[in-house]
């Protein structure tokens, strides 16, 4: 296993999954901005036997960062996977010394929610009608680092 930044070269593995896992996947394109000109995007792969078994996104803020989207193969979901990358996202922000790591989140995603909240993270606020395809209101999740 291990986690290694996300190249153009992966998006056909990475994109395949985003269409798996999400509603409103993200494009190729979308991900290429993301890693290619987003200045704040920091997007990483975790590979099991030079398998892509899910991925991570961040942006580095300065002060702050925030999870911009987590997934797992579905077949793969379970067995760590998630704990790791979201671990991995932790870690980086303490590196930084950043004061707070943050997230949005769909209020149905209990999964996520879960995973969240084994890590720290504790629900702030509520934003009404967040996502634009189901119209589903998003918490507002921010983990409080110690520096
Ligand atoms: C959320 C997600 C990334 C978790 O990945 P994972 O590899 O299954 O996570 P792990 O195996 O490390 O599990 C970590 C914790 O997540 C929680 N969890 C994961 N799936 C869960 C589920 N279906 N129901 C309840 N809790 C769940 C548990 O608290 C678990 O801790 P435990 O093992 O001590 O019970 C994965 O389910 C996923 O890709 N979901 C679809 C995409 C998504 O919704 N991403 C989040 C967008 S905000």
């Amino acid at each position: 296993m291990q986690i290694r930044k996300m190249k153009v070269d992966d998006l056909d593995e990475v994109t395949y999954l985003e269409q798996l896992l999400f509603s409103s996947p993200w494009s190729k394109e979308d991900f290429i901005y993301e890693i290619n000109t987003n200045p704040f995007g920091h997007y990483v792969v975790i590979e099991n036997e030079k398998q892509i078994v899910g991925y991570l996104g961040m942006w580095l803020m300065g002060d702050q960062s925030q999870i911009t989207t987590i997934g797992v193969n579905q077949e793969m979901q379970g067995q760590g996977y998630g704990s790791q990358l979201m671990q991995y996202a932790i870690d980086l922000t303490c590196q930084r010394k950043y004061h707070n790591i943050n997230l949005e989140v769909r209020v149905s995603n209990m999964g996520a929610i879960h995973l969240y909240e084994k890590y720290g993270f504790k629900n702030v606020a509520l934003r009404k009608n967040y996502y634009e395809d189901t119209h589903e209101d998003a918490y507002l999740m921010i983990k409080e680092m110690e520096v």
